[in-house]
């Protein structure tokens, strides 16, 4: 039998365990503060922060939401972003990418102190993580991670398969599996025979943004298979990189979408704010 495994319920383990913290905190007089900017009206982007905006009152955060027209100018968006850095009230500033058009991620995210950077972008915290010295951990493949530890799935020794090398999932990702002694292998859209790659992997982590992109014919007999895609299938229906249906039948693991990798980047998320209020208060 598959497993099928539940992002909802280990996002909602690691949630509680937040709240209790965050109560303790209250209890001194601290609570936890996230600044959620986003930029235009991305529809995707409003339904993730309005999630992230829902976990904050659930753990007992503040939270406070900054939505700028996509008119907004580079400058107008770095001064919200250092007048955040000053807020005492705030100990986590996210700001949801992608930006409209003529707007600078990589200045936006250079602009947040790496105190505050609780999505792990800043080039300062990707520096720390690689030397496997770091507060923070990047949501999506640190949720990953909670996942396989959750369901006792050991990554040492294990072929890691991760199909895509975005800043944000698969150069972390792949990280992540190698600090916890796992065999990895990125491969992207110039990669050779995909499919051989992929056929070796014991842990496969697609991140490719391409809907059903990973067939039944691409995966091991008895692999885990981890979907990180948030895609559209052909009737406008939510689904992942992974063709769910063909290849579950032949996993042993296999997250689902939606209700998988999703709740658990959240639950990194008030983690790592939670972290954030920690080392700020210290
Ligand atoms: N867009 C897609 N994923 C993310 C994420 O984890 N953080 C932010 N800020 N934007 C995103």
């Amino acid at each position: 039998m598959t497993i099928i495994i539940d992002g909802k319920k280990v996002s909602a383990q690691v949630k509680e365990q937040v709240r209790i913290e965050t109560e303790e905190l209250v209890k001194k007089g601290i609570r936890p503060g996230l600044a959620v900017i986003i930029v235009g009206d991305d529809p995707a982007s409003r339904v993730y922060v309005n999630n992230k905006k829902k976990a904050c009152e659930k753990v007992g955060f503040l939270s406070k939401e900054f939505a700028l027209p996509a008119t907004t100018t580079q400058e107008e968006l770095l001064s919200l972003v250092k007048e955040l850095n000053e807020d005492k009230e705030i100990n986590g500033i996210l700001c949801q990418l992608p930006l409209p058009k003529g707007l600078d991620e990589k200045a936006v995210i250079e602009a947040i102190s790496p105190l505050k950077d609780v999505d792990a972008f800043h080039a300062s915290n990707v520096g720390k993580i690689m030397i496997g010295d770091y507060d923070f951990l990047p949501c999506t493949p640190a949720g990953v991670m909670e996942m396989l530890h959750s369901y006792n799935i050991p990554v040492e020794g294990k072929e890691c398969v991760v199909i895509g090398r975005s800043n944000i999932v698969g150069k972390p990702m792949a990280m992540l599996l190698l600090h916890e002694n796992g065999t990895v292998t990125i491969t992207h859209s110039r990669t050779k025979n995909l499919k051989e790659v992929t056929k070796r992997a014991d842990i496969l982590v697609a991140a490719i943004g391409k809907p059903k992109f990973v067939t039944a014919d691409m995966v091991k007999e008895g692999a885990v298979v981890i979907d990180v895609g948030m895609d559209r299938d052909e009737n406008g229906k939510l689904c992942g990189d992974v063709d769910f249906e063909n290849v579950k039948e032949k996993c042993s693991a296999i997250t689902p979408v939606p209700g998988g990798v999703g709740p658990m980047t959240i639950a990194v998320l008030m983690k790592n704010t939670l972290k954030a209020c920690k080392i700020q208060n210290n």
